[in-house]
């Protein structure tokens, strides 16, 4: 189960996830360590999560195991740039403004679960028919995707359910 907590105040993304660690997992004061990539984790303990934000929302998803989350805002227009990025069957799969948006948030979830750098591994992965796929083979982790009030939402990670707390 993984527990998705967002807000519309404005937060500064460290303090959002120690006020959320402290409040719903009884971590006071979490010691916050950033990998070489620079996703946060904590050292000790049994608790994997992941921040993003867009527009004006905040949003950390915390489990027991590890997971990338990426959201974007619908309101904008799909750029041209990204879009000519994408392999020729994913453009097939894209006719809308969600649709360019979920395949944009699942491939940044993907790389965000891997803690890696978009710009190393964005012309590898590729979002097709639901699935994370590497240089052309299945990454084997599987994507949930959601949207809420205006944003398209993706989770990478072994997680077949979430719950949504607004904050
Ligand atoms: C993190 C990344 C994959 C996606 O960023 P994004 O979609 O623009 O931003 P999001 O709002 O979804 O997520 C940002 C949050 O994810 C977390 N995060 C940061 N780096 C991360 C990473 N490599 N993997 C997973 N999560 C990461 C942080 O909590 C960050 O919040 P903060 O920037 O306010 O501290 C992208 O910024 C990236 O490639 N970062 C690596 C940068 C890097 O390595 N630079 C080295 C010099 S080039």
């Amino acid at each position: 189960m993984l527990e998705i907590f967002y807000t519309k105040q404005p937060v500064q993304s460290d303090a959002f996830i120690a006020k959320i660690l402290g409040k719903y997992y009884n971590i006071p004061n979490p010691a916050i360590c950033k990998s070489i990539h620079g996703k946060p984790y904590l050292q000790k303990g049994k608790i994997c999560f992941n921040l993003t934000h867009s527009k004006g929302l905040t949003a950390l998803a915390v489990g027991k195991h590890e997971v990338g989350f990426d959201c974007e805002s619908l309101s904008g227009k799909p750029r041209p740039a990204v879009l000519g990025k994408f392999t020729e069957r994913e453009k097939g799969e894209i006719s809308s403004v969600q649709d360019f948006y979920r395949h944009w948030t699942a491939r940044e979830s993907y790389v965000k679960y891997l803690g890696e750098q978009l710009a190393a591994l964005w012309r590898k992965v590729e979002f097709f028919g639901g699935k994370i796929y590497v240089r052309g083979e299945e990454a084997g982790v599987p994507v949930l995707q959601f949207d809420l009030d205006g944003y398209t939402f993706s989770i990478c990670g072994g997680y077949t359910r979430y719950g949504i707390t607004q904050v």
